[in-house]
């Protein structure tokens, strides 16, 4: 009873925290999340190291829940990097499998929370059964109109900017543009996040305070948040405390 008392309790006033950030205006419209740490928290518990992945997919539930009651945008997900085939294969075959994992067990979920899929990243080198899960999710989330959340798959900046470059290269008209026609926004549309906006805010848990490869691009005016926390211990808390600390911080873009 007493248990149960302290539980609501503990409830309310996360529910009352919540709705004091939802009725707060300045909600970051995208944010993205380098989930690190998995083999490190698998390791501190004497598991293998793909223990952490499972762990930290499950943390994907929470944050994607918790990103729709708050009300952002997009959360893109960075969850296999272009340097991440550099590990053992025993670990890149699990990491491989865990798209289908995820998406079997959550796209009934995602469903019903009018979430809708969508992949940042390189489709060539990944297995056949990886690219099935994702493109199937995407196309069955396809006329949802809620939270986009993008997994940055088998992506890597550079690369994305090298082939940008190449697909502008190709597309200019010798007859009627010239290399004056090329802006930022003309690049921008070649970059594998197409559409979708700039990140507001990336965040990053684990303690490593670096870009690791990612939207080195889009990332040029985005707020930065680091946790030690490691990422299958991550949060709604948490979570709520990064937005928390965006909401304070004051984006000049070069202004006064
Ligand atoms: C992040 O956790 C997940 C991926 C990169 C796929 P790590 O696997 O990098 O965990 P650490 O950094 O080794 O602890
Ligand atoms: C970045 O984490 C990639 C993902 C989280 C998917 P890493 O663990 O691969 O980054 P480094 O190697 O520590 O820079
Ligand atoms: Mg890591």
């Amino acid at each position: 009873m007493l248990k149960k008392l302290t539980e609501l309790k503990k409830q309310l006033s996360q529910n009352k925290k919540d709705i004091e950030l939802l009725h707060n205006e300045n909600i970051p419209e995208h944010v993205a999340i380098i989930m690190d740490g998995n083999g490190r928290w698998a390791k501190r518990r004497g598991l293998p190291r793909v223990a952490g992945h499972r762990e930290g997919m499950n943390v994907i539930r929470k944050i994607v829940r918790q990103s729709n009651k708050l009300g952002v945008k997009v959360l893109t997900l960075y969850a296999f990097s272009t340097e991440n085939w550099k590990r053992p294969k025993d670990e890149v075959d699990f990491l491989m499998r865990l798209p289908e994992r995820y998406l079997n067990k959550e796209l009934p979920v995602l469903m019903e929370e009018n979430v809708v899929v969508r992949m940042t990243g390189s489709k060539e080198d990944l297995p056949r059964f990886t690219l099935n899960a994702v493109e199937n999710a995407i196309e069955k989330t396809k006329n949802n109109d809620g939270l986009i959340l993008n997994f940055a798959l088998n992506y890597g900046s550079r690369y994305e900017i090298i082939q940008a470059v190449k697909k502008l290269y190709l597309s200019i008209d010798n007859q009627t543009e010239s290399v004056d026609d090329i802006t930022e926004e003309s690049l921008s549309k070649f970059l594998m996040t197409g559409d979708l906006k700039d990140p507001d805010l990336l965040i990053r848990t684990s303690g490593e305070i670096r870009l690791s490869n990612f939207m080195l691009w889009q990332l040029a005016y985005s707020e930065f948040w680091f946790t030690d926390v490691l990422w299958p211990d991550f949060t709604e808390e948490h979570f709520n405390e990064a937005i928390r600390v965006y909401q304070k911080r004051i984006r000049r873009y070069g202004g006064v």
